[in-house]
Protein backbone atom coordinates (compact mmCIF):
# COMPACT_ATOMS: atom_id res chain seq x y z
CA UNK A 1 0.00 0.00 0.00
CA UNK A 2 0.93 3.64 -1.07
CA UNK A 3 1.80 5.86 2.15
CA UNK A 4 -1.12 7.83 3.44
CA UNK A 5 -0.47 11.25 2.63
CA UNK A 6 -3.34 12.05 5.41
CA UNK A 7 -4.48 10.41 8.77
CA UNK A 8 -7.40 11.22 9.99
CA UNK A 9 -9.06 9.07 13.07
CA UNK A 10 -12.98 8.66 12.86
CA UNK A 11 -15.08 6.76 15.00
CA UNK A 12 -16.95 4.64 13.54
CA UNK A 13 -20.16 5.73 12.67
CA UNK A 14 -19.65 4.34 9.34
CA UNK A 15 -21.00 1.15 9.64
CA UNK A 16 -21.87 -0.49 13.00
CA UNK A 17 -18.39 -1.48 13.97
CA UNK A 18 -18.09 0.65 17.27
CA UNK A 19 -13.85 0.82 17.39
CA UNK A 20 -11.86 3.55 16.04
CA UNK A 21 -9.91 2.99 12.49
CA UNK A 22 -7.37 4.80 11.19
CA UNK A 23 -8.45 6.43 7.98
CA UNK A 24 -5.75 7.03 5.64
CA UNK A 25 -5.71 8.70 2.04
CA UNK A 26 -4.41 6.37 -0.40
CA UNK A 27 -2.09 7.05 -3.25
CA UNK A 28 -3.39 5.77 -7.20
CA UNK A 29 -2.58 6.60 -10.36
CA UNK A 30 -3.60 6.23 -13.99
CA UNK A 31 -2.37 7.03 -17.35
CA UNK A 32 -5.54 7.73 -20.00
CA UNK A 33 -4.97 7.18 -23.69
CA UNK A 34 -6.81 9.47 -25.42
CA UNK A 35 -5.45 8.88 -28.46
CA UNK A 36 -6.09 4.94 -28.52
CA UNK A 37 -9.96 4.52 -28.80
CA UNK A 38 -11.27 0.74 -27.88
CA UNK A 39 -14.83 -0.49 -28.79
CA UNK A 40 -17.95 0.95 -28.43
CA UNK A 41 -19.43 0.90 -25.09
CA UNK A 42 -23.42 -0.57 -25.88
CA UNK A 43 -25.96 1.65 -24.29
CA UNK A 44 -27.59 -2.20 -23.78
CA UNK A 45 -24.92 -2.73 -20.83
CA UNK A 46 -26.99 -0.25 -18.99
CA UNK A 47 -30.49 -2.83 -19.15
CA UNK A 48 -32.62 -4.16 -16.70
CA UNK A 49 -34.66 -7.35 -15.44
CA UNK A 50 -38.25 -7.61 -14.40
CA UNK A 51 -39.42 -11.03 -13.20
CA UNK A 52 -43.04 -12.11 -12.13
CA UNK A 53 -40.99 -12.16 -8.65
CA UNK A 54 -42.63 -10.62 -5.30
CA UNK A 55 -43.22 -6.60 -6.20
CA UNK A 56 -41.00 -6.59 -9.11
CA UNK A 57 -43.96 -6.50 -11.72
CA UNK A 58 -47.32 -6.09 -9.27
CA UNK A 59 -47.22 -3.08 -7.46
CA UNK A 60 -43.56 -2.03 -8.94
CA UNK A 61 -44.99 -1.82 -12.49
CA UNK A 62 -48.00 -2.59 -12.51
CA UNK A 63 -50.67 -1.26 -10.69
CA UNK A 64 -53.80 -1.46 -12.85
CA UNK A 65 -55.85 1.20 -14.57
CA UNK A 66 -58.50 1.50 -11.51
CA UNK A 67 -55.10 2.48 -9.31
CA UNK A 68 -55.27 5.45 -7.42
CA UNK A 69 -51.81 5.44 -8.04
CA UNK A 70 -51.35 8.05 -11.65
CA UNK A 71 -50.84 5.83 -14.30
CA UNK A 72 -51.09 4.95 -17.73
CA UNK A 73 -53.45 2.34 -18.40
CA UNK A 74 -52.27 0.41 -15.46
CA UNK A 75 -48.61 1.09 -15.64
CA UNK A 76 -47.31 3.07 -13.12
CA UNK A 77 -46.36 7.08 -14.13
CA UNK A 78 -43.68 7.46 -11.59
CA UNK A 79 -41.53 4.40 -12.46
CA UNK A 80 -41.72 5.27 -16.01
CA UNK A 81 -40.83 8.72 -15.51
CA UNK A 82 -37.42 7.16 -13.38
CA UNK A 83 -36.52 4.80 -16.42
CA UNK A 84 -36.91 7.00 -18.38
CA UNK A 85 -34.07 9.48 -16.99
CA UNK A 86 -31.75 6.26 -16.23
CA UNK A 87 -32.58 6.00 -20.64
CA UNK A 88 -32.96 2.62 -19.77
CA UNK A 89 -32.49 0.42 -23.31
CA UNK A 90 -33.92 -2.85 -22.48
CA UNK A 91 -36.05 -4.57 -20.14
CA UNK A 92 -35.88 -8.39 -20.01
CA UNK A 93 -38.90 -10.38 -18.73
CA UNK A 94 -40.65 -12.63 -18.34
CA UNK A 95 -37.92 -14.02 -15.62
CA UNK A 96 -35.56 -15.82 -14.72
CA UNK A 97 -36.98 -19.35 -13.15
CA UNK A 98 -40.48 -17.62 -13.95
CA UNK A 99 -40.12 -17.74 -17.76
CA UNK A 100 -39.45 -21.63 -18.21
CA UNK A 101 -43.21 -22.20 -16.62
CA UNK A 102 -44.47 -19.04 -18.45
CA UNK A 103 -47.19 -20.13 -21.32
CA UNK A 104 -47.68 -16.80 -22.87
CA UNK A 105 -51.45 -17.34 -23.90
CA UNK A 106 -51.96 -17.26 -19.78
CA UNK A 107 -51.40 -13.62 -20.25
CA UNK A 108 -53.31 -12.34 -23.63
CA UNK A 109 -57.19 -11.25 -24.22
CA UNK A 110 -59.09 -10.00 -21.84
CA UNK A 111 -57.95 -9.58 -18.32
CA UNK A 112 -61.04 -10.61 -16.24
CA UNK A 113 -60.89 -13.97 -18.61
CA UNK A 114 -56.93 -14.92 -17.95
CA UNK A 115 -55.94 -17.82 -15.58
CA UNK A 116 -54.37 -17.18 -12.47
CA UNK A 117 -51.84 -19.70 -11.79
CA UNK A 118 -49.30 -20.32 -9.16
CA UNK A 119 -46.10 -18.88 -8.99
CA UNK A 120 -44.36 -21.44 -7.69
CA UNK A 121 -40.82 -20.77 -8.51
CA UNK A 122 -41.19 -17.32 -6.14
CA UNK A 123 -43.35 -17.89 -2.76
CA UNK A 124 -46.18 -19.05 -4.52
CA UNK A 125 -47.51 -15.75 -5.04
CA UNK A 126 -51.17 -16.11 -6.99
CA UNK A 127 -49.87 -14.92 -10.57
CA UNK A 128 -53.43 -13.10 -12.12
CA UNK A 129 -51.20 -12.68 -15.68
CA UNK A 130 -52.86 -9.14 -15.38
CA UNK A 131 -49.49 -8.10 -16.50
CA UNK A 132 -48.80 -10.27 -20.09
CA UNK A 133 -47.80 -10.02 -23.37
CA UNK A 134 -49.57 -6.22 -24.32
CA UNK A 135 -48.26 -4.83 -20.64
CA UNK A 136 -45.02 -5.46 -20.91
CA UNK A 137 -44.97 -4.41 -24.47
CA UNK A 138 -47.03 -0.93 -23.43
CA UNK A 139 -44.23 -0.54 -20.60
CA UNK A 140 -41.56 -0.54 -22.24
CA UNK A 141 -42.83 1.50 -24.62
CA UNK A 142 -43.67 3.90 -22.55
CA UNK A 143 -40.09 3.86 -21.38
CA UNK A 144 -38.49 4.19 -24.34
CA UNK A 145 -36.56 0.96 -24.19
CA UNK A 146 -36.18 -2.54 -26.21
CA UNK A 147 -38.09 -5.70 -25.26
CA UNK A 148 -35.66 -9.14 -24.15
CA UNK A 149 -38.69 -11.94 -24.18
CA UNK A 150 -37.85 -15.11 -22.86
CA UNK A 151 -39.80 -18.09 -24.25
CA UNK A 152 -39.94 -21.39 -22.02
CA UNK A 153 -37.72 -24.24 -23.20
CA UNK A 154 -38.23 -25.95 -19.54
CA UNK A 155 -41.84 -26.78 -20.07
CA UNK A 156 -42.37 -25.85 -23.26
CA UNK A 157 -42.22 -26.68 -26.97
CA UNK A 158 -40.27 -24.89 -29.75
CA UNK A 159 -44.01 -24.80 -31.70
CA UNK A 160 -44.94 -22.35 -28.18
CA UNK A 161 -42.16 -20.20 -28.91
CA UNK A 162 -42.93 -19.70 -32.51
CA UNK A 163 -46.57 -19.23 -32.11
CA UNK A 164 -45.25 -16.29 -29.61
CA UNK A 165 -43.12 -14.90 -32.15
CA UNK A 166 -45.33 -14.75 -34.88
CA UNK A 167 -48.16 -13.51 -32.12
CA UNK A 168 -45.97 -10.44 -31.81
CA UNK A 169 -43.98 -9.99 -34.91
CA UNK A 170 -46.06 -10.70 -37.56
CA UNK A 171 -47.25 -8.00 -40.42
CA UNK A 172 -49.65 -10.33 -42.13
CA UNK A 173 -53.03 -11.39 -41.99
CA UNK A 174 -52.42 -14.69 -40.67
CA UNK A 175 -54.84 -16.10 -37.64
CA UNK A 176 -51.90 -14.79 -34.60
CA UNK A 177 -51.48 -11.84 -35.95
CA UNK A 178 -55.05 -11.27 -36.00
CA UNK A 179 -55.73 -12.52 -32.46
CA UNK A 180 -53.08 -9.68 -31.65
CA UNK A 181 -54.96 -7.10 -33.50
CA UNK A 182 -58.16 -8.48 -31.94
CA UNK A 183 -56.33 -8.23 -28.55
CA UNK A 184 -55.65 -4.42 -28.91
CA UNK A 185 -52.56 -4.44 -30.83
CA UNK A 186 -52.62 -3.44 -35.16
CA UNK A 187 -48.86 -3.12 -35.61
CA UNK A 188 -46.24 -5.90 -34.97
CA UNK A 189 -44.35 -5.13 -32.64
CA UNK A 190 -40.21 -5.25 -32.63
CA UNK A 191 -38.71 -7.47 -29.89
CA UNK A 192 -34.74 -6.55 -29.99
CA UNK A 193 -33.38 -9.98 -28.07
CA UNK A 194 -35.27 -13.76 -26.89
CA UNK A 195 -34.05 -15.97 -24.70
CA UNK A 196 -33.84 -19.42 -25.49
CA UNK A 197 -34.53 -20.41 -22.27
CA UNK A 198 -33.12 -19.32 -18.94
CA UNK A 199 -31.02 -21.21 -16.47
CA UNK A 200 -31.17 -24.41 -18.03
CA UNK A 201 -28.66 -25.67 -16.16
CA UNK A 202 -30.87 -25.15 -13.00
CA UNK A 203 -34.05 -23.99 -12.67
CA UNK A 204 -35.11 -24.07 -16.41
CA UNK A 205 -34.78 -27.24 -16.51
CA UNK A 206 -31.72 -29.32 -14.69
CA UNK A 207 -30.25 -29.72 -18.21
CA UNK A 208 -26.42 -31.09 -18.86
CA UNK A 209 -24.48 -28.80 -21.60
CA UNK A 210 -24.63 -31.30 -23.67
CA UNK A 211 -28.89 -31.92 -23.55
CA UNK A 212 -28.95 -28.07 -23.33
CA UNK A 213 -26.94 -27.68 -26.64
CA UNK A 214 -29.13 -29.78 -28.31
CA UNK A 215 -32.50 -27.85 -27.40
CA UNK A 216 -30.94 -25.20 -28.13
CA UNK A 217 -30.15 -26.26 -31.68
CA UNK A 218 -33.73 -28.02 -31.75
CA UNK A 219 -35.82 -24.59 -30.74
CA UNK A 220 -33.70 -21.80 -32.82
CA UNK A 221 -34.38 -24.36 -35.96
CA UNK A 222 -37.88 -22.87 -35.57
CA UNK A 223 -36.88 -19.63 -34.36
CA UNK A 224 -37.01 -18.08 -37.90
CA UNK A 225 -34.93 -15.05 -38.44
CA UNK A 226 -36.19 -13.26 -41.08
CA UNK A 227 -37.73 -9.85 -42.25
CA UNK A 228 -40.67 -10.14 -39.33
CA UNK A 229 -38.23 -11.67 -36.59
CA UNK A 230 -35.29 -9.74 -36.46
CA UNK A 231 -34.52 -10.15 -32.68
CA UNK A 232 -31.28 -11.94 -31.39
CA UNK A 233 -31.10 -15.51 -29.70
CA UNK A 234 -29.96 -15.09 -26.54
CA UNK A 235 -28.60 -19.03 -25.34
CA UNK A 236 -28.43 -19.87 -21.69
CA UNK A 237 -25.14 -19.89 -20.69
CA UNK A 238 -22.60 -20.34 -17.66
CA UNK A 239 -23.55 -19.97 -14.00
CA UNK A 240 -20.46 -17.86 -12.47
CA UNK A 241 -17.45 -19.72 -13.09
CA UNK A 242 -18.65 -23.09 -15.05
CA UNK A 243 -16.11 -22.73 -18.38
CA UNK A 244 -17.35 -26.40 -19.35
CA UNK A 245 -20.76 -24.92 -19.75
CA UNK A 246 -19.28 -22.41 -22.14
CA UNK A 247 -16.82 -24.50 -23.79
CA UNK A 248 -19.61 -27.33 -24.74
CA UNK A 249 -22.03 -24.68 -25.74
CA UNK A 250 -19.74 -22.95 -28.35
CA UNK A 251 -18.68 -26.50 -29.33
CA UNK A 252 -21.58 -27.83 -30.12
CA UNK A 253 -24.30 -25.19 -31.13
CA UNK A 254 -22.42 -21.93 -31.46
CA UNK A 255 -24.12 -21.23 -35.33
CA UNK A 256 -27.40 -21.94 -32.69
CA UNK A 257 -27.63 -18.63 -31.10
CA UNK A 258 -26.15 -15.22 -31.65
CA UNK A 259 -24.99 -14.60 -27.85
CA UNK A 260 -24.91 -16.58 -24.24
CA UNK A 261 -26.06 -15.30 -20.83
CA UNK A 262 -23.90 -15.46 -17.85
CA UNK A 263 -25.04 -15.11 -14.26
CA UNK A 264 -23.21 -13.80 -11.45
CA UNK A 265 -24.88 -12.79 -8.28
CA UNK A 266 -22.79 -11.56 -5.75
CA UNK A 267 -23.61 -12.41 -2.16
CA UNK A 268 -21.20 -11.18 0.30
CA UNK A 269 -20.51 -14.30 2.49
CA UNK A 270 -20.07 -16.48 -0.42
CA UNK A 271 -23.25 -18.78 1.29
CA UNK A 272 -26.47 -19.56 0.00
CA UNK A 273 -28.00 -20.17 3.15
CA UNK A 274 -26.18 -17.24 4.94
CA UNK A 275 -25.83 -14.59 2.42
CA UNK A 276 -25.36 -11.62 4.69
CA UNK A 277 -27.79 -8.62 5.23
CA UNK A 278 -28.49 -5.65 3.38
CA UNK A 279 -28.05 -3.34 6.03
CA UNK A 280 -26.42 -3.29 9.60
CA UNK A 281 -23.11 -4.86 8.10
CA UNK A 282 -19.51 -4.83 9.09
CA UNK A 283 -16.74 -3.32 7.12
CA UNK A 284 -15.59 -6.57 6.74
CA UNK A 285 -18.73 -7.61 5.01
CA UNK A 286 -18.29 -4.82 2.93
CA UNK A 287 -15.01 -5.80 2.12
CA UNK A 288 -16.05 -9.59 1.33
CA UNK A 289 -18.57 -8.10 -0.88
CA UNK A 290 -16.04 -6.22 -2.96
CA UNK A 291 -13.81 -9.18 -2.93
CA UNK A 292 -16.61 -11.43 -4.38
CA UNK A 293 -18.01 -8.47 -6.70
CA UNK A 294 -14.36 -8.51 -8.91
CA UNK A 295 -14.74 -11.72 -9.54
CA UNK A 296 -16.76 -11.02 -12.41
CA UNK A 297 -13.78 -9.56 -14.13
CA UNK A 298 -12.45 -12.99 -13.91
CA UNK A 299 -15.47 -14.81 -15.31
CA UNK A 300 -15.85 -12.36 -18.26
CA UNK A 301 -12.43 -12.91 -19.20
CA UNK A 302 -12.06 -16.42 -18.73
CA UNK A 303 -15.75 -17.51 -20.49
CA UNK A 304 -14.38 -14.95 -23.42
CA UNK A 305 -11.47 -16.76 -24.39
CA UNK A 306 -13.16 -19.56 -24.41
CA UNK A 307 -15.33 -17.93 -27.15
CA UNK A 308 -12.18 -16.07 -28.73
CA UNK A 309 -11.45 -19.73 -29.59
CA UNK A 310 -14.28 -20.56 -31.24
CA UNK A 311 -15.64 -17.43 -32.38
CA UNK A 312 -12.68 -14.99 -33.19
CA UNK A 313 -14.59 -12.38 -35.02
CA UNK A 314 -16.57 -11.94 -31.93
CA UNK A 315 -19.65 -12.24 -33.74
CA UNK A 316 -21.63 -14.24 -30.56
CA UNK A 317 -21.94 -11.83 -27.51
CA UNK A 318 -21.32 -12.51 -23.92
CA UNK A 319 -24.46 -11.04 -22.42
CA UNK A 320 -24.59 -10.95 -18.63
CA UNK A 321 -28.16 -10.72 -18.36
CA UNK A 322 -28.28 -11.50 -14.33
CA UNK A 323 -25.71 -9.40 -12.32
CA UNK A 324 -26.05 -7.98 -8.82
CA UNK A 325 -26.40 -8.24 -4.90
CA UNK A 326 -28.27 -10.93 -3.32
CA UNK A 327 -28.79 -10.47 0.55
CA UNK A 328 -31.06 -12.21 3.13
CA UNK A 329 -34.67 -10.90 2.14
CA UNK A 330 -35.49 -7.88 5.06
CA UNK A 331 -37.32 -9.01 8.54
CA UNK A 332 -40.88 -9.40 8.23
CA UNK A 333 -40.74 -10.37 4.08
CA UNK A 334 -41.86 -13.25 2.22
CA UNK A 335 -38.56 -14.99 1.61
CA UNK A 336 -40.24 -15.96 -1.71
CA UNK A 337 -40.25 -12.32 -2.78
CA UNK A 338 -36.06 -11.48 -2.13
CA UNK A 339 -36.94 -7.96 -1.12
CA UNK A 340 -33.91 -6.61 0.05
CA UNK A 341 -32.93 -2.85 0.93
CA UNK A 342 -30.16 -0.98 -1.12
CA UNK A 343 -27.45 1.26 0.26
CA UNK A 344 -24.56 2.98 -0.64
CA UNK A 345 -22.19 -0.46 -0.63
CA UNK A 346 -24.68 -1.41 -4.05
CA UNK A 347 -23.80 2.11 -5.65
CA UNK A 348 -20.26 1.53 -5.63
CA UNK A 349 -20.88 -2.20 -6.06
CA UNK A 350 -22.96 -0.91 -9.63
CA UNK A 351 -20.13 1.28 -10.47
CA UNK A 352 -16.96 -1.78 -10.23
CA UNK A 353 -19.01 -3.72 -12.61
CA UNK A 354 -19.94 -1.02 -14.94
CA UNK A 355 -16.22 -0.31 -14.99
CA UNK A 356 -15.49 -4.16 -15.52
CA UNK A 357 -18.70 -4.34 -18.34
CA UNK A 358 -16.60 -1.70 -20.19
CA UNK A 359 -13.23 -2.92 -20.20
CA UNK A 360 -15.16 -5.89 -21.89
CA UNK A 361 -17.12 -4.15 -23.85
CA UNK A 362 -16.23 -5.82 -27.24
CA UNK A 363 -17.31 -9.24 -25.77
CA UNK A 364 -20.23 -7.97 -23.48
CA UNK A 365 -22.35 -6.12 -25.32
CA UNK A 366 -25.31 -6.14 -23.15
CA UNK A 367 -26.22 -6.72 -19.45
CA UNK A 368 -29.43 -6.88 -17.47
CA UNK A 369 -29.44 -6.51 -13.66
CA UNK A 370 -31.48 -7.92 -11.50
CA UNK A 371 -34.11 -6.75 -10.54
CA UNK A 372 -35.01 -3.52 -11.78
CA UNK A 373 -37.84 -3.28 -8.83
CA UNK A 374 -38.36 -4.34 -5.29
CA UNK A 375 -36.60 -7.53 -5.81
CA UNK A 376 -32.26 -7.74 -5.02
CA UNK A 377 -30.56 -5.14 -6.73
CA UNK A 378 -33.44 -2.72 -7.38
CA UNK A 379 -32.59 0.75 -8.92
CA UNK A 380 -36.21 1.61 -7.22
CA UNK A 381 -38.18 0.54 -4.70
CA UNK A 382 -42.07 1.29 -4.01
CA UNK A 383 -44.74 0.99 -1.31
CA UNK A 384 -47.62 1.51 -2.27
CA UNK A 385 -47.96 4.67 -3.62
CA UNK A 386 -44.48 5.72 -2.31
CA UNK A 387 -41.21 5.53 -3.91
CA UNK A 388 -37.08 5.67 -3.46
CA UNK A 389 -34.85 5.79 -6.15
CA UNK A 390 -31.76 3.73 -4.79
CA UNK A 391 -28.10 4.35 -4.63
CA UNK A 392 -27.98 1.71 -7.45
CA UNK A 393 -30.51 3.96 -9.61
CA UNK A 394 -27.88 7.04 -8.71
CA UNK A 395 -24.92 5.39 -9.68
CA UNK A 396 -26.76 3.79 -13.82
CA UNK A 397 -27.99 7.54 -13.86
CA UNK A 398 -24.42 8.86 -13.15
CA UNK A 399 -23.32 6.55 -15.64
CA UNK A 400 -25.49 7.25 -18.85
CA UNK A 401 -22.71 9.07 -20.63
CA UNK A 402 -20.95 5.85 -20.91
CA UNK A 403 -24.22 4.67 -23.28
CA UNK A 404 -22.74 4.62 -26.91
CA UNK A 405 -19.24 5.92 -25.56
CA UNK A 406 -16.10 4.64 -26.96
CA UNK A 407 -14.32 3.39 -24.41
CA UNK A 408 -10.77 4.52 -23.83
CA UNK A 409 -7.49 2.84 -22.03
CA UNK A 410 -6.95 3.44 -18.53
CA UNK A 411 -4.09 1.96 -16.94
CA UNK A 412 -4.63 1.98 -13.43
CA UNK A 413 -1.92 1.46 -10.75
CA UNK A 414 -4.44 1.16 -6.99
CA UNK A 415 -3.25 0.45 -3.66
CA UNK A 416 -5.30 -1.93 -1.45
CA UNK A 417 -7.31 -0.41 1.58
CA UNK A 418 -7.18 -3.07 4.14
CA UNK A 419 -9.99 -3.59 5.68
CA UNK A 420 -10.38 -6.07 9.01
CA UNK A 421 -7.12 -8.00 7.39
CA UNK A 422 -9.23 -8.10 3.88
CA UNK A 423 -7.00 -6.31 1.13
CA UNK A 424 -9.69 -4.82 -1.31
CA UNK A 425 -8.31 -2.75 -4.31
CA UNK A 426 -9.50 0.68 -3.64
CA UNK A 427 -10.34 2.20 -7.04
CA UNK A 428 -12.06 0.63 -9.89
CA UNK A 429 -12.29 3.24 -12.97
CA UNK A 430 -12.99 3.26 -16.54
CA UNK A 431 -13.09 6.01 -19.02
CA UNK A 432 -14.57 6.45 -22.58
CA UNK A 433 -15.37 9.30 -25.21
CA UNK A 434 -19.24 9.80 -24.85
CA UNK A 435 -21.61 10.39 -27.68
CA UNK A 436 -21.29 14.23 -26.48
CA UNK A 437 -17.93 14.49 -27.91
CA UNK A 438 -16.53 14.65 -23.92
CA UNK A 439 -14.10 12.25 -22.15
CA UNK A 440 -16.11 10.55 -19.72
CA UNK A 441 -14.47 8.88 -16.46
CA UNK A 442 -16.08 6.38 -13.94
CA UNK A 443 -14.43 5.90 -10.69
CA UNK A 444 -15.41 4.13 -7.66
CA UNK A 445 -13.60 3.91 -4.09
CA UNK A 446 -14.02 1.01 -2.50
CA UNK A 447 -12.26 1.43 0.65
CA UNK A 448 -15.09 1.86 3.33
CA UNK A 449 -12.07 4.02 5.47
CA UNK A 450 -9.70 5.98 3.35
CA UNK A 451 -10.69 8.72 0.90
CA UNK A 452 -7.66 8.09 -2.42
CA UNK A 453 -6.10 10.63 -4.64
CA UNK A 454 -6.25 9.67 -7.71
CA UNK A 455 -3.36 11.08 -9.81
CA UNK A 456 -4.34 10.88 -13.81
CA UNK A 457 -1.31 11.07 -16.66
CA UNK A 458 -3.63 12.75 -19.18
CA UNK A 459 -0.83 11.99 -21.89
CA UNK A 460 -1.19 15.58 -23.82
CA UNK A 461 -4.45 15.69 -23.55
CA UNK A 462 -5.72 19.21 -23.70
CA UNK A 463 -8.29 19.52 -20.73
CA UNK A 464 -9.51 22.99 -19.71
CA UNK A 465 -12.45 22.37 -17.16
CA UNK A 466 -13.53 19.56 -15.13
CA UNK A 467 -17.08 18.74 -13.81
CA UNK A 468 -18.80 15.74 -12.49
CA UNK A 469 -20.87 14.23 -9.35
CA UNK A 470 -20.21 12.01 -6.41
CA UNK A 471 -22.08 9.78 -4.76
CA UNK A 472 -21.09 9.02 -0.69
CA UNK A 473 -22.17 9.04 2.90
CA UNK A 474 -21.38 9.19 6.28
CA UNK A 475 -22.79 5.61 6.31
CA UNK A 476 -21.66 2.73 4.53
CA UNK A 477 -25.22 1.52 4.63
CA UNK A 478 -27.00 4.86 4.27
CA UNK A 479 -30.30 4.22 2.02
CA UNK A 480 -33.27 6.00 1.00
CA UNK A 481 -36.74 4.79 1.91
CA UNK A 482 -40.27 5.16 0.15
CA UNK A 483 -42.07 8.39 1.38
CA UNK A 484 -39.03 9.28 3.70
CA UNK A 485 -36.70 12.28 2.17
CA UNK A 486 -33.55 11.20 0.29
CA UNK A 487 -30.53 9.93 2.35
CA UNK A 488 -28.12 10.13 -0.42
CA UNK A 489 -28.18 11.89 -3.87
CA UNK A 490 -25.12 12.63 -6.03
CA UNK A 491 -24.00 16.12 -5.13
CA UNK A 492 -21.52 17.94 -7.34
CA UNK A 493 -17.96 17.06 -7.51
CA UNK A 494 -15.46 19.92 -6.29
CA UNK A 495 -12.55 17.40 -6.21
CA UNK A 496 -11.34 17.80 -9.54
CA UNK A 497 -7.66 19.66 -9.72
CA UNK A 498 -5.84 20.47 -13.15
CA UNK A 499 -2.11 20.67 -12.63
CA UNK A 500 0.58 20.58 -14.98
CA UNK A 501 -1.43 18.33 -17.82
CA UNK A 502 -2.31 16.21 -15.20
CA UNK A 503 -5.53 15.67 -13.71
CA UNK A 504 -6.04 15.00 -9.80
CA UNK A 505 -9.07 13.62 -8.48
CA UNK A 506 -9.76 13.53 -4.30
CA UNK A 507 -11.99 10.50 -4.16
CA UNK A 508 -13.71 9.85 -0.28
CA UNK A 509 -13.96 6.48 0.96
CA UNK A 510 -16.94 4.62 -0.17
CA UNK A 511 -17.96 7.07 -3.22
CA UNK A 512 -18.98 6.70 -6.74
CA UNK A 513 -17.52 9.79 -8.83
CA UNK A 514 -18.09 10.84 -12.44
CA UNK A 515 -16.29 13.17 -14.21
CA UNK A 516 -16.17 14.92 -17.69
CA UNK A 517 -13.38 16.48 -19.28
CA UNK A 518 -13.99 19.56 -20.85
O1 LIG B 1 -33.18 -13.14 -10.16
C1 LIG B 1 -33.71 -14.15 -9.36
C2 LIG B 1 -33.47 -15.54 -9.94
O2 LIG B 1 -32.11 -15.79 -9.95
C3 LIG B 1 -33.89 -15.75 -11.37
O3 LIG B 1 -35.22 -16.07 -11.49
C4 LIG B 1 -33.03 -16.89 -11.79
O4 LIG B 1 -32.75 -16.88 -13.16
C5 LIG B 1 -31.78 -16.74 -10.93
O5 LIG B 1 -31.43 -17.92 -10.33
Amino acid sequence: MLKALAVTVISLTLGLSTHAAIAETLQAKAILHADKPGPQISRNLYGQFSEHLGGGIYDGIWVGEDSPIPNVRGIRSDVVAALKALKTPLVRWPGGCFADEYHWRDGIGPRAQRPVRKNNWWGDAPETNAFGTHEFMDFVEQIGAEAYVSVNVGSSTPREMREWIEYMTSPGQDTLAQERRRNGRDKPWKVALWGIGNENWGCGGNMTAEYYANEVRRFSAFFHKNQDNTGLRVATGPNGDDTRWTQVLMENAADAFDALSLHYYTLPTGDWKVKGPATGFSAKEWADTFARTLKMDDYIGRHSAIMDKHDPDKRVGLYVDEWGTWYDVEKGTNPGYLYQQNTLRDAVLAAVNFNIFHRHADRVRMTSIAQTINVLQSVILTDGAKIALTPTYHAFRMYVPFQEATSLPLDLTTPNAVVDGIPVPAVSASAARGADGKIHIGIANMAPRDSVDLDIDLAGLQVKAVSGEVLTADRMDAHNVPGQPAALAPAPYSGARLVDGRLRLALPAKSVVVVRLD
